[in-house]
């Protein structure tokens, strides 16, 4: 059977990682995808090189685009590429429109389709995300949910795949890596000693004016340091808005580069909190070797257990709401529950799930 990993963006390398370690220990034959839809070094090479991976077998170049234009440059390039490596079965993971494209090509070619961390619903519509997470799990005919609760959503909405609880391979990473994080992570600033780590790069906030000035006042009012590894698309939005400058000078701001895995999983174990509208980090949060609270910068979370574990709390945009949450937050009493999403041997399931197939 000839496996298809297609991975876009640094979230889907860094998840995708535990099941390429996984199919290259079992000796599978399988190719590496890259559809180039993220291309800068800091959030897409970078993590090949920290978590050893083998390079892509092919690398599309799609780059950045509008949402068809985009889908459409990846929908074009990876039929080609399953057409030239014989791909008979295909794994996508997560919600880019990345995941959309290879999903799509994949049924319209006839092939196996597997949907990594399949039945993830925020309900929200004006996230590409939610669309792109929705089709493909109707076009899948395997579905790797990572949590009972997806699993029930898949069911309730009578998809067509045969559907499996895994657990959520971000785990598998966080504790794969964290050791090896500890030896080699560098950095090329100062860490304060007391820190919150921000990222915000999500198009619903960052592409609108007014809740980028919203962040500005919480990062202005918070009490404690802040590091915000910034995100291409946050940064350019910031430079559009001409913000950016007023984020540079806040007192106690660390803007840095997108960081790597390894620097990154440090960042998470040892700050006093986490700020973010970030999907992953919201489940790494929950990691027993990172456990750290998050206040989500969003209106809604397709990642309700993490909120049920007490990990994670919706504040929404709105600035005042946010200082006042995280101002009732003491980190002294938090008591969070067991994390959500598995014990690290969702890439294992997943690879066994295939190969019965
Ligand atoms: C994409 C995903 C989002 C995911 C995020 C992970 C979709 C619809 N969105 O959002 O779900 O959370 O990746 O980080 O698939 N850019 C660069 N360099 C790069 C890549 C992007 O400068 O290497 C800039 C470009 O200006 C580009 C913008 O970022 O237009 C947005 O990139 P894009 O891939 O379209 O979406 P993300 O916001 O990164
Ligand atoms: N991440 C990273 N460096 C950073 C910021 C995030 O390695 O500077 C990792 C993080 O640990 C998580 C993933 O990137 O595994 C999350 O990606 P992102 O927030 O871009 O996308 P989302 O999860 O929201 O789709």
């Amino acid at each position: 059977m000839k496996i298809a990993v297609v991975v876009g963006t640094r979230p889907e390398i860094i998840k995708m990682s535990p099941i390429i370690r996984e199919l290259e220990e079992r000796g599978k034959d399988y190719d590496i995808i890259h559809t180039g839809q993220h291309y800068d070094h800091e959030v897409s090479e970078i993590f090949f090189e920290e978590l050893e991976l083998p390079e892509p077998d092919r690398y599309l170049g799609v780059g950045s685009g509008s949402q068809g234009e985009q889908t459409g440059n990846a929908l074009i390039g990876l039929e080609k590429a399953f057409e030239e490596l014989d791909t008979q079965t295909v794994l996508v993971q997560g919600d880019t429109n990345t995941v959309l494209a290879g999903a799509l090509a994949g049924i319209k070619m006839g092939l196996n389709v597997g949907h990594v961390e399949a039945g993830l619903r925020s309900y929200d519509y004006r996230m590409p995300e939610e669309y792109n997470r929705r089709l493909t799990d109707h076009a899948s005919n395997l579905l790797f949910a990572p949590t009972e609760n997806s699993a029930e959503i898949l069911r309730s909405e009578s998809v067509w795949g045969d559907i499996h609880v895994t657990g959520n391979t971000v785990i598998d990473a966080c504790l794969q890596n964290m050791e090896i994080a500890e030896r080699k992570a560098e950095f090329d600033f100062e860490l304060p000693d007391e820190y919150v780590l921000v990222t915000a790069h999500r198009a619903e906030n960052v592409d609108d004016k007014e809740i980028l000035k919203g962040l500005l006042n919480v990062f202005e009012n918070l009490d404690t340091p802040q590091i915000y590894p910034i995100h291409p698309r946050a940064e350019k939005m910031f430079k559009e808005f001409d913000l950016y400058d007023r984020l540079k000078n806040i007192e106690g701001m660390k803007l840095v580069e997108p960081q790597g895995y390894l620097e990154f999983l440090v960042l998470m174990r040892d700050c006093e909190y986490i700020l973010t509208d970030s999907g992953g980090i919201q489940e790494e949060a929950t990691a027993p070797n990172i456990k750290k609270k998050v206040f989500v910068l969003r209106k809604s979370t397709e990642r309700p257990e993490a909120v049920e574990a007490d990990f994670a709390e919706i504040v929404g945009t709105d600035d005042e709401e946010i200082l006042h949450r995280i101002k009732e937050f003491n980190k002294e009493n938090w008591d969070p529950k067991e994390g959500p999403y598995g014990k690290g041997d969702a890439g294992k399931k997943i690879v066994d799930i295939i190969c019965e197939q």
